[in-house]
């Protein structure tokens, strides 16, 4: 079977397009023209992973699935042979979204609701098993962010509406889900926290707060389901640009400070989160649970002490000047003060 799949690959007998799709899921991201009649048979290797359908015959449910990280999620679990229910409170992008997982040939259905009113969250967990018969993996993926006011001028309707969505709707949804996957012999449930789940920038509290308890709640769920063969993992992605599933689709405006301050060398992309989700939801995370992987192009393992090489970022930040940034870096090594006065004189025009 391999051996034919190969066989029509290198003679172009695969379509592109689907190979593609699974490429960039994969991280492969390679054009048409690096593939074709040059596989390698020490490629079939790579092949073999991405023939891999490690969710057929499976149900997956992701909320806030029409954009962003979720989209990515669902896509990558569709296309890894998932039934997929779309989980969204903005109705026009999920059924957009469906529309495109459809056109992909993954079954998918949507279901338009709030994570944070019970009532909803039910309904889906019926639905999913309604059209599917069963639901195997959850991921509670919907979340928004803080207002961003000073902590002084917060108020509390702010603060109640971010724990509902990203700590209170996880709850309601893996308790409806859990019920349903232990009647059915166990599951997974992935919650997507954040690195803001354990370091902050100013005036997130909300957000911060509502991340670092989805952390304890993923370990207070993984021992409690563990006898049900459940299993519960939290994931916390750093900087993660989503403007490519956005819809529609925006291009990313990215600089190449925010790529290189990151020490994997660029900024996060859904794709990423999702390989890392299809991974844990699989059966070969089966000996992992209750834990919080971070996925974050190595941000929090980074010390940060105001050094030159700060220094110099904050100044190619701030004037989008590398080079004068640089200059004052390389002076400020040198402990020549004379010539950064010089560098940020002529910079200042004076
Ligand atoms: P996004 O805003 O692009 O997409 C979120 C989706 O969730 C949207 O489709 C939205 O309609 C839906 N949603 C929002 N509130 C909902 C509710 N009450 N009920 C149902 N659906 C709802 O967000 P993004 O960036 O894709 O984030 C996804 C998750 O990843 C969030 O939990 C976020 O906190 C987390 N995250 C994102 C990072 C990033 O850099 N993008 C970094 C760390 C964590």
């Amino acid at each position: 079977m391999l051996l034919r799949f190969y066989r029509a690959f290198s003679t172009q007998k695969v379509s592109f397009p689907s190979l593609h799709h699974t490429l960039t899921g994969l991280q492969f991201q390679r054009t048409s023209s690096d593939f074709g009649a040059s596989v390698k048979p020490n490629k079939l290797a790579v092949i073999q992973h991405l023939m891999t359908e490690r969710f057929k015959g499976k149900v997956v449910t992701v909320t806030g699935g029409a954009r962003g990280i979720g989209a990515a999620i669902a896509t990558r679990l569709g296309r890894e042979g998932a039934k997929v229910v779309v989980f969204d409170v903005n109705r026009e992008a999920g059924e957009k979204r469906v529309e495109m997982l459809k056109a992909e040939g993954v079954e998918a259905i949507f279901v338009h609701g709030d994570v944070a009113r019970e009532p909803d969250v039910a309904r889906c967990v019926s639905a999913a098993v309604e059209a599917f018969g069963r639901l195997d993996v959850l991921v509670n993926n919907a979340g928004i962010g803080s207002p961003g006011k000073p902590v002084f001028e917060q108020v509390l309707e702010d603060w109640e509406r971010v724990i509902a969505v990203n700590l209170t709707g996880p709850y309601l949804f893996a308790k409806h889900a859990a019920k349903v996957m232990a009647e059915r012999g166990g599951g997974v449930i992935v919650n997507i926290a954040s690195t803001r789940a354990l370091q902050s920038e100013p005036n997130t509290e909300p957000y911060s707060a509502s991340k670092g308890g989805l952390l304890a709640l993923t370990h207070a769920l993984a021992v409690s389901l563990a006898p049900y063969r459940i299993r519960v993992v939290a994931v916390s992605p750093g900087w993660i640009d989503t403007s490519e599933w956005q819809l529609p689709p925006r291009k990313p405006q990215l600089t190449r400070l925010d790529h290189e301050q990151h020490p994997a060398g660029r900024v996060g992309r859904p794709e990423d989160v999702a390989a890392l989700v299809a991974f844990l939801a699989s059966d070969e995370a089966g000996f992992i649970t209750g834990v919080n992987i971070v996925i974050d192009g190595g941000m929090t393992i980074k010390m940060l002490y105001l050094d030159d090489a700060v220094i110099e970022s904050a100044v190619a930040l701030l004037t989008g000047d590398r080079e004068l940034a640089a200059l004052l870096r390389r002076a400020l090594a040198g402990g020549d003060l004379g010539r950064v006065k010089e560098a940020l004189k002529a910079a200042l025009g004076a």
